[in-house]
């Protein structure tokens, strides 16, 4: 294919490379889960309840890093103890597709207190406390973009 042709082929977005698709959200399995080694298990629920994976790393965030992603909780009082925590170990990113991504996501995990999670959620399973819990989702489609270019370029993501 010479340059011009390249020039002239159409913008391939989403809905063009495949109609099909859902929409995203962006997940982190948190160092507790990690450490506890049940990010498979989790990996599993989630593939389960029907989210296809687009993009997966583990990875381990530096503390200014953390404080980066969790910026939107600066002025909170349990932001420096949650970018802390965060740092502490290894966490596995993930953006996950599915229709209503983001909302059914959010069903999945549970509250964010596990103590107030739903039976059977990723959070009533596995999480340890309020800040070690588990499980990050997105809450909103806005986030989840933001949230998955943080971790994701384009070439390590599924188009
Ligand atoms: P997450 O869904 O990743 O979004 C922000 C995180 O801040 C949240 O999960 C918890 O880990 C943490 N968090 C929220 N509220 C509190 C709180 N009251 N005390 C400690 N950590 C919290």
């Amino acid at each position: 294919m010479n340059q011009k042709a390249l020039i002239l082929q159409p913008k391939q977005t989403n809905e063009t490379l495949n109609p099909m698709a859902g929409t995203r959200t962006f997940t982190m399995i948190k160092p507790d889960a990690f450490e506890a080694g049940n990010a498979g298990a989790i990996l599993k629920m989630i593939e389960a309840a029907g989210f296809k994976i687009v993009a997966l790393k583990a990875t381990r965030l530096s503390p200014a890093l953390a404080g980066k992603f969790y910026e939107v909780h600066s002025e909170r009082p349990f932001y420096k103890d949650l970018c802390n925590y965060m740092s502490s170990g290894a966490i596995i990113a993930a953006i996950l597709e599915k229709e209503n991504a983001v909302e059914d996501f959010r069903t999945l995990i549970g509250a964010t207190n596990p103590a107030n999670a739903a039976e059977g959620t990723i959070r009533k399973i596995f999480a340890k406390s309020i800040e070690a819990n588990a499980v990050h989702g997105s809450d909103s489609d806005e986030n989840a973009a933001i949230e998955g270019s943080f971790f994701f370029n384009q070439y390590e993501r599924v188009l």
